[in-house]
């Protein structure tokens, strides 16, 4: 199964990977989550400690190996698109409460088709982890979808962007499903986040079509606790936990599973 959680900032994107990837290890799956996100702070959602969290340090910023892997010299000049990668999840990656997580972080791409080595071989990893890893992948993304290209979105089940109730977010899901068919994606995905009561229910249901929303989650304050305390909302929240339980079973069904 291979999830990409998407939409924008704020909206609680982390939150809904961290609490899924948790789900999904409960059941015994193997599951891989990659922090794809400059501001990676998906370690913590998942329940790591800060000392483990310090000492990892994104694949994008990791020159040295992306040198190695490239042949890319100082000048970014002569290196190979196709770098050997996939022995980076089980190097890299840090397992807790059975997750394993690798942050990747991005690559600046500055609009103008940047193809520095970083950027090669986080696409190479996001498409080694999508095409050939049979266990759970789940990945915490920002609103963009340019770190995926062709390839590598056929191999995903599940594009899923979080929104919250308003206006805005509703044009990010928008976005991405228009980007997401300029990909040749079909189905995009909606959880919506933070619902206080029943109109933003009814905002939700009047915005989204029926076949696109996966579930919903409540505004929580023990979701707002777990993050002032650095802690997973997974240990915080049976409330958002079970919400998020429900939406996992409809993938999940969906998807055959
Ligand atoms: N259901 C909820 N109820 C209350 N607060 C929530 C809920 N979901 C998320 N939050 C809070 O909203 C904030 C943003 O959540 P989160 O970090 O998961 O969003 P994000 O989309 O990953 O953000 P970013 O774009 O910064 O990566 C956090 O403080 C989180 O605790
Ligand atoms: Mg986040």
């Amino acid at each position: 199964m291979k999830i990409a959680v998407t939409g924008k900032g704020g909206v609680g994107k982390t939150t809904f990977a961290a609490t899924l990837a948790r789900l999904y290890a409960d059941e015994g799956k193997k599951v891989l989550a990659a922090d794809v996100d400059p501001d990676a702070n998906l370690g913590l959602a998942l329940g790591f400690d800060e000392e483990t969290l310090d000492s990892i340090i994104p694949i994008s910023k990791m020159r040295k190996l992306v040198e190695e892997r490239t042949g890319a010299n100082s000048q970014n000049q002569f290196y190979t698109l196709n770098p050997k990668v996939d022995d980076i999840p089980d190097t890299y990656g840090k397992v807790c409460n059975g997750v394993k997580l690798l942050v990747l972080g991005t690559v600046e791409t500055g609009g103008g088709g940047c193809v520095c080595p970083e950027h090669v071989m986080l696409k190479r990893i996001i498409s080694n982890l999508v095409v050939h890893r049979d266990d759970v992948v789940i990945m915490d993304m920002e609103a963009g979808l340019e770190h995926l290209g062709r390839g590598t979105t056929e191999s995903m089940d599940e594009f899923i962007v979080v929104i919250e109730p308003g206006a805005r977010s509703v044009q990010t899901y928008k976005n991405v499903k228009r980007l997401a068919k300029d990909l040749g994606i079909t189905q995009v995905k909606v959880v919506a986040n933070k619902v206080r009561n029943a109109e933003d229910e009814e905002f939700i249901r009047a915005k989204i079509p029926a076949e696109d929303l996966l579930g919903m989650i409540h505004y929580n304050v023990e979701v707002m606790d777990a993050d002032r305390q650095g802690k997973s909302p997974y240990d915080f929240s049976e409330t958002v936990t079970s919400e998020i339980r429900k939406i996992k079973e409809k993938i999940d069904n969906e998807n055959s599973l």
